[in-house]
């Protein structure tokens, strides 16, 4: 079976440490690989996307290899036919297959069936490709730190998973400030919690989450799927919105960071958002140059 990238503890610590490694050497362009050549990648969305798609589909021309953009317009996943004869007749076509979708479970099954590397672009689940960007941008503009104090603070999703994922083989320590039913999924948290160097807290204490914290990290409080629960949500998660006096308790030189898109106004006001410690652009330019690394190593393996 192929390599595949459902999630971010799919892969080894020192895995990890080989897509940074590649990811440099790709954004300085002390490399140029093009495993790609003569294959063609599918891009499957069921779900909107504007950083994902542009970034894969530039990424995949980068490498050699041609893109096809797919919607469940047409392949209606798992509802025309079951997910393992779609993984087996994709595989018969391409090189690669990346997806964006709701269920966690039907990337799952696309990598158990397909004979090519599946690649997670968000599920309700996870977004790996994110925060291994992400925490890649944070070691740019952070390198003299490191077991980074990142406070996450809004709704407990996919991208809060993510961070947990990452806890679990990468020592950080990981705060989560969020309402008490708005918190990520408890296995991940156990999983996460079961690296002794990583420290994970969870709080209703937007304070307590981000004192002395190195990155600030915020995301949409109704992820996709979810916006008919907005209200709701908000009701539960404005306290913490990330703003300018939440800022000043954190470390004086701490980052900002947000997956993107924001909903300006709401988890995070425009004057952080475009303030000097916010690195938003930045992360959103390192989703091409991790993605190109993660499509490089699942190559190579
Ligand atoms: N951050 C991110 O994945 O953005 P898109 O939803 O626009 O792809
Ligand atoms: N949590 C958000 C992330 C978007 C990149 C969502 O799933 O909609």
């Amino acid at each position: 079976m192929p390599r595949s990238l459902c999630q971010i503890t799919d892969l080894t610590a020192a895995e990890v440490a080989e897509i940074f490694d590649l990811c440099a050497k790709m954004k300085k362009k002390e490399i140029a690989p093009r495993p790609l050549e003569g294959k063609s990648v599918a891009c499957i969305f069921t779900k909107a996307s504007l950083r994902t798609r542009v970034s894969f589909e530039v990424g995949i021309s980068e490498l050699g290899g041609k893109p096809i953009y797919i919607t469940d317009n047409e392949i209606k996943l798992g509802q025309r036919e079951s997910i393992a004869d779609a993984a087996r007749v994709l595989s018969r076509y391409l090189g690669m297959i990346m997806i964006r979708t709701f269920k966690h479970s039907d990337v799952e099954g696309l990598a158990k069936w397909a004979s090519v590397p599946i690649v997670n672009g968000l599920t309700d689940l996870v977004h790996p490709c994110q925060i291994l960007g992400d925490y890649f941008t944070a070691t740019e503009h952070l390198p003299k730190k490191d077991r980074y104090k990142v406070a996450y603070l809004g709704d407990g999703n996919n991208i809060t998973n993510s961070w947990l994922n990452l806890a679990s083989l990468i020592p950080i320590e990981f705060r989560i400030g969020t309402a008490e039913d708005c918190r990520p999924d408890p296995d991940i948290v156990e999983k996460a919690k079961a690296n002794s160097e990583s420290k994970i807290l969870i709080t209703d204490d937007p304070k307590e989450a981000v004192a002395g914290a190195d990155v600030l990290y915020t995301d949409v409080w109704a992820s996709m799927g979810q916006k008919h629960l907005y209200e709701e949500k908000e009701q539960k998660l404005k306290k913490f919105q990330i703003n300018s006096s939440l800022l000043e308790m954190a470390s004086p030189d701490a980052i900002v960071m947000h997956c993107l898109p924001a909903e300006r106004g709401r988890e995070i006001t425009d004057e952080v958002m475009d303030g000097p410690q916010s690195v938003v652009f930045d992360e959103a330019e390192n989703r091409l140059h991790i993605q190109k690394a993660i499509m490089v190593f699942l190559s190579m393996h």
